[in-house]
């Protein structure tokens, strides 16, 4: 079922587990986390990019979130828009059915140079006061992360100031806040070990408790993953992700949304080179497409059970935009 992302993140906040945010561009990918989240009964976020719905030409993923909801009646999704850059982008999104959005202000419309805070303030409100009127969940941002590879951040990281943060949330009324702790998107996240900022989590949870704080730039960047894409060809050299210890330790501390797309990217491209390399006379692409497909489902498994969301899809609240749209009004 289709639910508001606000219920899924409050849901993971109040029980200390995290809810992942999947990043997915087609329907194999689709397909593979739907399907994890039915194994393992987790609630689970499907997240598009810009860069996703142009890749998807908008209307088939507007089709494809029908879907889902037609082949999964039994799990809790939201399907959510990650890093829009303006009202624009959030009002086309909403249109596809989306439940969630993200304005990322922390940036300036082209998504790379870093914006102020002023600008931050008047772009999420404007979002708020759309996408609430449709009852629609809505995540802001405040600092910046590292990592421009995927056209995606300004390549510095200034970490959330907690104060800052505080007074954000209050001027614009979001529901879910992703913060810089020193994650990069991508897979060159770190240059030596890797350390996230997890007294800013704890400070900024101190002062908000009831907000549902948002990790984007998690994925782990399995050894084994970039040990086979190099076997078979390819070149990632000194990849280097956020070890899974540490975001069990943002959950605790209160990060409830954990946003996923290298690792998921990593698992996709190993199997097909893997199988690309050993079995040359092949050009079905289901024969490639298929085995990627079961590789990214088994990998989403594994995080959902490391985020502790294993077994929640059953707990909860089965409450759709409408509902949410009353909420948002009396409140
Ligand atoms: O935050 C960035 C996500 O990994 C999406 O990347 O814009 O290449 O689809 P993308
Ligand atoms: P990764 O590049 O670490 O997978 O982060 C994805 C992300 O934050 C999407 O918004
Ligand atoms: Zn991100």
């Amino acid at each position: 079922m289709l639910v508001p992302m606000k219920i899924l993140v409050d849901h993971a906040m109040k029980h200390q587990y995290g809810i992942g945010a999947f990043n997915a561009n087609n329907m194999e990918q689709i397909q593979a986390i739907m399907e994890a989240a039915r194994e393992t009964g987790s609630p689970v976020i499907i997240q598009a990019s810009r860069g996703a719905l142009q890749y998807s030409q908008f209307t088939f993923f507007k089709y494809l979130i029908l879907a889902v909801e037609e082949a999964y009646p039994d799990v809790p999704f939201a399907a959510h828009l990650d890093h829009g850059n303006t009202l624009e982008a959030v009002k086309k999104a909403i249109d596809l059915g989306f439940s969630s959005v993200m304005i990322d202000g922390s940036l300036m419309e082209d998504g790379k140079t870093a914006s102020t805070y002023e600008y931050n303030v008047q772009v999420t409100k404007s979002v708020v006061d759309y996408a609430h009127q449709y009852g629609v969940t809505v995540e802001g941002e405040i600092g910046t992360l590292g990592g421009i590879e995927d056209g995606v951040g300004s390549g510095e990281i200034h970490l959330t100031d907690p104060l800052q943060a505080k007074e954000f949330v209050a001027e614009t009324g979001l529901d879910t806040l992703a913060i810089a702790i020193g994650t990069s998107h991508g897979a060159y996240k770190f240059t030596s070990t890797p350390l996230l900022a997890l007294n800013v989590v704890q400070e900024i949870k101190s002062l908000m408790p009831d907000l549902p704080l948002v990790m984007h730039g998690a994925s782990s960047v399995p050894r084994e993953l970039t040990n086979k894409i190099n076997q078979y060809g390819g070149r990632m050299p000194d990849a280097i992700g956020v070890p899974i210890t540490s975001i069990q330790e943002a959950i605790k501390l209160g990060v409830a949304k954990i946003n996923v797309d290298t690792d998921g990217r990593m698992a996709i491209t190993a199997t097909i080179r893997e199988i690309f390399q050993k079995h040359p006379e092949k050009f079905d692409p289901r024969d490639y497409l298929k085995p990627a497909r079961e590789a990214l489902k088994e990998l989403v498994a594994a995080k959902m059970n490391d985020f502790g969301a294993h077994g929640r899809g059953k707990d909860i609240a089965q409450i759709n935009l409408t509902a949410a749209r009353k909420f948002y009004q009396s409140h």
